[in-house]
């Protein structure tokens, strides 16, 4: 099938393994190349930048023709190791840089000049204008069907509306989990799709069985909005204990987060406490069971190879 996407990262399929922060491995994206799709890596997954460089030179040696590979960068003042990560990206090489959260500007000056593309996370029209303007090379539209921090426009909506105000292409990221839902975002006029929650349940993917096999168990219906993690509301399986700890930021929160000089280090100590759980929770076993995905998981049916979730996207 030929796409802006494909002919863009000159791949099989126009499909990108959407970056999941914890869960995004190299083992699954050099699956995903094998298959003929891209996928992309948070370079916040690696604790070190030798680890990132490690990364970085194991999908160019293990990438194949119709196969792509890139890395998401947190773009934003929260992610304090962002500018060393552009570096080591924009030194090693890599076919795509996905930003998030913030102005992509500086990434996408660097990054061009060492030939790497850039698309940008974008949730309205606003921000996928500036995004156009800064000279981005496709605009990723997370809709409101996305797992993780989803946007608040569904997919027809936002899709539709990016494709006929923008002139790069757009891809639509969220609520896709085969290939009738792949066909419904072309037809809105997007050139291709980022899909994130139906690769959780990949045997390649680094997470517990648990967490894997709840993607299987779990549906649609079970993905519920919590501010209890990192403070921004963010998809997770409603699981028992999500139901007894609740979604909504606690009393004592939302006190403290009136008060203008303490409201910044109630933020840092939520998103911190946040992201341990949801490490536990992922990595470990635990009763903490914050699991995060997004309302496709309804098509997870089993634990399977990567490439095997890719030929139920394509078939
Ligand atoms: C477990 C999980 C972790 C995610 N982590 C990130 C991340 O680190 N950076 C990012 O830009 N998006 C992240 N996302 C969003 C995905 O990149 C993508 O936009 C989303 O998965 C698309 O929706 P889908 O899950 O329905 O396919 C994450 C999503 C999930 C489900």
């Amino acid at each position: 099938m030929s796409t802006q996407l494909t002919d863009l990262l000159k791949i099989k399929h126009p499909i990108i393994m959407a970056p999941m922060f914890l869960v995004s491995n190299t083992a699954m994206v050099i699956e995903g190349m094998k298959s003929g799709i891209a996928g992309c890596i948070p370079a916040l997954n690696y604790r070190t930048l030798d680890e990132l460089r490690v990364s970085i030179n194991e999908l160019k040696a293990a990438k194949v023709s119709g196969g792509a590979f890139g890395y998401n960068l947190i773009v934003n003042k929260s992610n304090i190791k962002y500018k060393e990560q552009l570096r080591v990206i924009c030194e090693e090489g890599c076919d795509f840089i996905l930003t998030s959260l913030g102005n992509p500007e500086e990434t996408i000056r660097e990054a061009h000049a060492v030939g790497i593309k850039v698309f940008c996370d974008v949730t309205d029209l606003h921000f996928a204008k500036k995004v156009e303007q800064l000279g981005a090379d496709a605009a990723v539209a997370v809709n409101s069907e996305a797992g993780g921090h989803r946007g608040n426009l569904s997919p027809q909506e936002l899709t539709s509306l990016l494709h006929k105000e923008l002139n790069i292409p757009v891809i639509s990221a969220g609520g896709v989990g085969c290939k009738a839902d792949i066909n419904t975002m072309l037809s809105y006029g997007a050139a291709g799709v980022s899909v994130g929650s139906p690769f959780i349940a990949s045997i390649e993917a680094g997470v517990t069985d648990d967490y894997k096999q709840a993607c299987v168990d779990y549906g649609a219906d079970d993905i519920v909005m919590t501010e209890r993690i990192s403070g921004t509301p963010c998809t997770v399986i409603n699981t028992p204990y999500v139901q007894k700890i609740g979604t909504k930021s606690t009393g004592l929160e939302k006190l403290l987060n009136k008060n203008k000089t303490l409201k910044k280090w109630v933020k840092m100590i939520r998103f911190y406490i946040g992201m341990k759980t949801t490490e536990k929770a992922a990595l470990q076993a635990t009763y903490k069971t914050v699991w995060v995905a997004g309302p496709s998981i309804e098509h997870t049916k089993a634990i399977l190879p990567t490439r095997e979730i890719v030929e139920n996207l394509t078939n």
